[in-house]
């Protein structure tokens, strides 16, 4: 059978861009930037995304495109038996990070429904921090919603890889963009939203910390999806018209937008109300509301905004779910329905856990994180950086020349920047992300 393929080129773009954008961009971006105080975070990401971002994204999306193979197919294809190690340790990445963003996932079904019985429209801070806090610490609720995202995710999976993706991702997200630009509006006419303003933008260098740094970089591999192999899967199903260049600047262009206006919609609003800029996880979920209950139709807004997060979260989770179920298909030929069956279980399973170390089981911890947040550190800060460091040398040393091909214009000619992406690969990436990872350890 013929590989799948995307049916158009934007269909592409969309679909990797609904894989990039998605809860890290409006749920993770303003919590950890919030919790890196803001400006000098804000550029150290920006720095991160238009370097590293921009060339892994490349680099991954054509050892895709070039061997027409899932993660595992593609490094073994390209770099020898060895190397498919590589594309296991990215498919665990996904499992890992899909069991804990199934349980934000859930959150974001129960804030819709928080929306539609009006219970958190209000903007009493400390209400909607306690609402959040005894909700994700409930022993048994949150695992209903965390098992409703898994289900519908696996149902969308089931669909097939055109009809399934390509059809959510197209219309909501362009909806999705417009309404963070009103609640932008919204946040910025309050009164007092200026300092949310200057502390999200006014760089303050001489906070910079080691552990700042590893943060942004693990914000941008997880918000971009990269480091995992997910951009691999999705560039193994471009066609051979698509120029990879162009779709990996869109994708970086658009998350990078996104995270950007999302700091811009949450953080006027934690001073306008006067919300815990260190409150962590909960962060948007909580001072989203406190602004909603500031607008004329504002039960509609908040409703609207909740959905559109979960959709934005679901095309992630496909993505990451895709990465593991056609790991399984393509190397074992195993059927597509029983491994997505069989593999939303376990996932959903170590969600549990997450959910719980949240509430019940908070006192369990390693190196002070709890399981939700071990989850978070290691795929992040640890799997994701590696894996850039590794799809990084596969390009720059051993498989340049199949990449130089494949990043040819149908015309013949190269883009001027391709001697600096080799390079950038090369030597700079590699060393980059090793040094900030050995100032973390
Ligand atoms: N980038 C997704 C998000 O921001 C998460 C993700 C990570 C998806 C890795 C796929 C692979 O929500």
């Amino acid at each position: 059978m013929a590989r799948a393929e995307w049916g158009s080129r934007l269909g592409f773009i969309l679909a990797a861009a609904g894989s990039a954008v998605g809860l890290g961009a409006i749920w993770k971006f303003p919590y950890v930037a919030a919790q890196n105080g803001g400006g000098a975070f804000l550029v150290i990401f920006l720095v991160i995304v238009c370097t590293l971002g921009i060339s892994l994204m490349i680099a991954e999306m054509s050892v895709g495109a070039s061997t027409r193979r899932s993660p595992v197919g593609a490094y073994r294809r390209l770099g020898g038996k060895w190397w498919s190690g590589v594309g296991y340790i990215g498919v665990l990445c996904g499992f890992l990070i899909l069991s804990f963003y199934s349980v934000v996932g859930g959150w974001t079904i129960a804030y819709i429904v928080k929306s539609i019985d009006g219970s958190i429209l209000t903007s009493n801070p400390a209400f909607l921090s306690t609402t959040f806090d005894s909700f994700i610490a409930d022993p048994v609720l949150p695992l209903w919603y965390h098992a409703a995202f898994m289900g519908l995710t696996a149902a969308v999976v089931l669909a097939g890889v055109q009809k399934g993706i390509e059809q959510v991702s197209k219309y909501l997200m362009v909806m999705l963009f417009l309404l963070v630009l009103v609640l932008i509006v919204r946040g910025l006419t309050l009164p007092g939203a200026i300092d949310g303003v200057l502390t999200f933008l006014q760089p303050d260098f001489s906070k910079v910390t080691p552990v700042m740094v590893i943060e942004a970089m693990g914000l941008a591999f997880f918000s971009m999806s990269l480091g995992m192999g997910c951009m691999i899967t999705y560039g193994s199903y471009a066609s051979d018209e698509t120029y990879i260049p162009n779709s990996a600047g869109s994708v970086i262009g658009l998350t990078t937008i996104i995270c950007f206006l999302s700091g811009l919609m949450v953080f006027p609003a934690i001073f306008v109300f006067g919300f815990d800029p260190s409150a962590g996880p909960g962060l948007t979920f909580i001072t989203m509301p406190a602004v909603f209950s500031q607008m004329s139709g504002g039960q509609f807004f908040g409703i609207l905004f909740f959905f559109l997060l979960f959709v934005a979260a679901l095309t992630s989770s496909v993505s990451l779910m895709e990465v593991v179920v056609s790991f399984f298909i393509d190397e074992f030929h195993l059927p597509r329905t029983a491994m997505t069956v069989v593999m939303s279980i376990l996932m959903f399973v170590l969600g549990i856990g997450a959910s719980l170390s949240l509430g019940v089981w908070k006192d369990y911890t390693l190196f002070g994180k709890n399981l939700f947040g071990i989850l978070d550190y290691v795929s992040s800060n640890l799997i994701m950086p590696f894996g850039g460091i590794m799809v990084a040398i596969l390009v720059g040393w051993k498989s340049w020349p199949v990449i130089a091909d494949r990043l040819t214009r149908a015309d013949g000619t190269q883009p001027v920047w391709l001697p600096l992406l080799k390079g950038f690969c090369r030597y700079i990436a590699p060393v980059l992300i090793f040094v900030i990872l050995i100032q973390n350890l």
